[in-house]
């Protein structure tokens, strides 16, 4: 399969970087009994529908798609309210497939697609600017809430509901889409009470795992991706996750990586570096997955574990004039994971012959000390880049994997989401934790409430 993405682990092992801190194949073996185990465990919770985010590669999409179809007629700008698991993957897809300049492109540019903002923060400055940009008629808002009643979406609700009132008087319904839970929530209560068009969170799907619910595939429609073709990527990759075999199964594999750095080599924190604008916001999304499903204080038999590595994300070539010091030659504490793309969209040429400078009195010429970088490409420029951090790395005794993307792609994107997705519900299994609840989250969030009932 030409467009599949595929994991090289060689610098992760103690052949390459030595047994102190690289893994030995006995240690990778030595999981594959329990691997075995919450393999089975996962199918079987999978079959009895209880973990329905395995199952979204096969979802009809046709309301998504035509309703989108409506918003493109209709709007000039589509603005997700929503934060944490409901706009990270959005805010993923959206760079990863989309121009990266996105919203400054003309409206033809943009195939008559509206412009995508995400709000996802309340920061009343940010907040304030950013609708000072719209004609509020000319734009429709898609709160976005599983629980229906997180505070920082539903004040963004109240604020813009009050604004459209205020212009529409009872048309103030025409622009806004909500995406929630099907039964539970304020959010659904308000929807059905007053008949707002509405997308439903499938039940058992948790925030940070919705990005293939109406929550990413949504606003992906709006903004011209091919959500089948994402939806078939993950399809792709789920054939792949049903092996139990760790070192056959991509999931199971990078989960039994990143595992077994932490906990037999000490590296408590991962950071996934792509080295491609486009995935950056990839890393962006899969530091709270890893982070918010696997970081726990308690283990399944309720004794206190306080386990999780700390997820970093970092961009090639920008960190390497800001972090790739510290990760070669700092604390042996971190794994590294980077994401190569083979071909990118475009090819850059650096010029053959660029106009040379007068030549300085007695010395040397404009470029002539940069002339090694004439005739080649951004392309190859990035890539031996990435090289040259891992060679740096893995010379440094610094456990590093490479996910290789053949290119980006809805399929590719498709297939390494979920890949991460299974990843994460396997490394639960591995840590013997709930990976899909977020308790200290609810803390936080009961804390907020309580004291603004009492100010
Ligand atoms: O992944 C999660 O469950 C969280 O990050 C939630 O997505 C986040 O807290 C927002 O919650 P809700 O979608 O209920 O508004």
């Amino acid at each position: 399969m030409t467009d599949s993405i595929a994991i090289n682990y060689s610098n992760i092992l103690s052949d390459k970087i030595g047994e102190e801190h690289g893994l030995t194949l006995d240690e990778l073996n030595s999981i594959q009994p329990l691997a075995s185990s919450i393999h089975n465990s996962l199918k079987n919770k999978r079959e009895k529908g209880e973990l329905p985010f395995y199952d979204l590669p096969y979802q009809n999409v046709t309301e998504i798609l035509d309703y989108a179809e409506y918003i493109k007629e209709k709007f000039d700008n589509f603005v997700v309210l929503g934060i944490g698991g409901s706009a990270l993957g959005t805010i993923a897809l959206q760079t990863a497939l989309n121009n990266s300049q996105y919203n400054l492109l003309s409206k033809a540019e943009r195939d008559g697609c509206p412009r995508l903002f995400i709000a996802d923060n309340i920061d009343p400055v940010q907040f304030t600017e950013m609708l000072s940009l719209f004609d509020m008629d000319k734009t429709i808002f898609n709160v976005v809430t599983k629980s229906g009643g997180t505070a920082e979406t539903m004040s963004q609700f109240m604020i813009i509901y009050d604004r459209l009132k205020k212009l529409k008087g009872d048309r103030w319904k025409e622009n806004i889409v909500v995406t929630t839970d099907r039964v539970k929530g304020t959010l659904r209560k308000i929807a059905d009470e007053m008949g707002l068009k509405s997308f439903i969170v499938p039940d058992g799907v948790g925030g940070r795992f919705s990005v293939l619910t109406p929550v990413g595939l949504l606003p992906a429609a709006v903004v011209g991706i091919d959500i089948k073709g994402l939806l078939k990527g993950a399809a792709l990759m789920d054939e792949r996750c049903r092996k139990d075999s760790i070192v056959d199964n991509p999931a199971y594999l990078y989960a039994s990586l990143l595992y077994l750095s932490d906990t037999k080599k000490n590296k408590k924190i991962t950071v996934m570096l792509p080295y491609s604008y486009a995935l950056k916001d990839i890393s962006d999304w899969f530091r709270q997955l890893w982070a918010e499903s696997l970081g726990k204080k308690y283990s399944l038999n309720g004794k206190v574990v306080n386990v999780g590595q700390t997820t970093v994300k970092a961009l090639g070539v920008t960190d390497q004039h800001s972090q790739i010091q510290l990760y070669v030659e700092g604390p042996f504490d971190k794994v590294v994971t980077f994401l190569k793309v083979e071909k990118f969209k475009t090819e850059m040429d650096i010029p053959q012959n660029p106009p040379i400078p007068p030549l300085e009195k007695g010395g040397k010429g404009g470029f002539e000390d940069v002339s090694y970088l004439c005739g080649h490409t951004l392309n190859e420029l990035i890539n031996i880049e990435m090289e040259g951090t891992e060679y740096a790395l893995s010379k440094n005794n610094r456990p590093n994997c490479i996910i290789t993307f053949p290119e980006i792609s809805t399929s590719t994107i498709g297939q390494v989401m979920y890949m991460l997705e299974v990843s994460t519900a396997f490394a639960g299994g591995l840590y013997n934790i709930d990976p899909f609840d977020q308790p200290g989250v609810e803390e936080g969030k009961k804390y907020a409430v309580d004291a603004l009932k009492k100010s």
